[in-house]
């Protein structure tokens, strides 16, 4: 039996994901909604939290050498990507390493700009610090991927009260990776304009079809002067319970500034249990993280048999990476809140509706497929009943 096959019942493990009677009122309802998966960590990573637990003594940590290093070489290994020492630190999750990158380096009349459809944390935080959201909505081509509006965003970089941008890199919900050209283009133009590049890279690990990623800082040593890049092993190896990401910053007067955002809120430490995590799973995941890669790809394909034969005026947007499936289900021509009615009630399945990635996501719906084919099966069955 494939390893991602089993089912693992999370109803009563605190999981946010399964708590479908608290957040739909519905106990029966199957969730494939919020980005995280129904699979086990590796092996190396529960031993690792084993054995930090069975030494019993919790008091506070501090990242290690040893941490940055399994950081260092993940990068290298995976994505060919060196970076100096001492430019990392530490968050408890992406969204807070945003939500302090907005109060370091933007103030109150300040603009960000974003490109919906979008991961929505992006913008709401952004309004949460009061802030002016400039929205450059990415356009869908001819062949139904979504693509920049670069005139667009060059005339959002150029108002001079706009002081960020954040990217998706990989992009959630869409599962694009923006190419070489792509991300030098909006690079430079941030440059010119200087405008400060929050890169959001927490899917870049999960690489689907051999498919490839370059990491904008990679680019040049100009482009990362001016680009803060945030990954984490908790999409990658489902870790996000435990709360341990890291924050790339080689400029080291951005890093200064930053650093003393952390100290103000107190974010100094990580939890012990999410560094272990992290650094095992940097250290020891890259067998797993290739035997997960495959068993997503199958699960893609068999989203798109069933989709294309069940639902023909759906059109499923093959992810280049993750593990999210973007679904157009414009046809069905419902509101965002008539098509989760149908999906809630009569399909008893929770996706994520579009419009909550941006106005331009209306009439799309995202579908987690991180779970064992049987569950993806019984996933399928309930959408095609609801729109039956
Ligand atoms: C693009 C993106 N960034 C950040 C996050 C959440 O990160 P964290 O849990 O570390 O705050 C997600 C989760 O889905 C995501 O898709």
């Amino acid at each position: 039996m494939n390893q991602f096959d089993e089912m693992i019942n999370r109803k009563d493990s605190s999981s946010a994901k399964w708590s479908t009677k608290k957040i739909f009122g519905d106990e029966e309802v199957l969730p494939m909604w919020v980005a995280d998966m129904d699979f086990r960590a590796p092996d190396k990573v529960i031993e690792a939290i084993h054995q930090c637990a069975d030494h019993g003594v919790f008091g506070y940590s501090m990242p290690m050498e040893e941490t940055e290093k399994a950081i260092q070489s993940w990068l290298k290994q995976r994505h060919n990507w060196e970076i100096s020492d001492n430019i990392i630190t530490y968050s408890p999750g992406i969204v807070t390493a945003i939500s302090m990158a907005i109060q370091t380096f933007t103030g109150a009349d300040d603009k960000i700009v974003v490109q919906p459809p979008v991961y929505y944390p992006f913008f709401e935080m952004a309004k949460k610090h009061k802030r002016e959201v400039l929205y450059n909505a990415l356009k869908l081509n001819e062949n139904h991927r979504y693509e920049i509006d670069f005139a667009d965003f060059e005339k959002k970089v150029a108002d001079p009260k706009t002081k960020m941008f954040i990217l998706c890199n990989p992009h959630n919900p869409s599962g694009r990776i923006w190419s070489r050209d792509e991300l030098t283009k909006m690079a430079e133009l941030c440059l010119k304009h200087d405008v400060l590049i929050i890169s959001d890279d927490i899917h870049s690990d999960l690489l689907l079809f051999g498919n490839e990623y370059t990491p904008l800082a990679s680019i040049s040593e100009e482009i990362a002067n001016n680009t803060i890049t945030c990954i984490a092993p908790s999409k990658t190896f489902n870790l996000a319970g435990l709360q341990a990401s890291a924050v790339l910053i080689p400029n080291a007067t951005l890093k200064r500034k930053y650093t003393q955002t952390l100290q103000l809120h107190g974010l100094m430490g990580l939890n012990t249990f999410g560094m272990v995590s992290m650094e095992a799973a940097y250290k020891h995941g890259s067998e797993w993280l290739d035997q997960l890669i495959n068993y997503l790809e199958d699960n893609v394909k068999e989203v798109e048999k069933v989709v294309q034969e069940k639902l023909p005026h759906f059109k499923v947007m093959r992810p280049e990476s993750t593990y999210l499936v973007w679904i157009d289900a414009r046809k069905e021509q419902k509101t965002d809140e008539e098509m989760k009615e149908l999906l809630l009630k009569k399909g008893k399945l929770a996706l994520e509706p579009g419009s909550k990635f941006g106005e331009n996501g209306a009439g799309f719906l995202r579908m987690n497929i991180a779970c064992p084919r049987e569950t993806l099966r019984d996933g399928l069955n309930r959408l095609v009943q609801a729109f039956s």
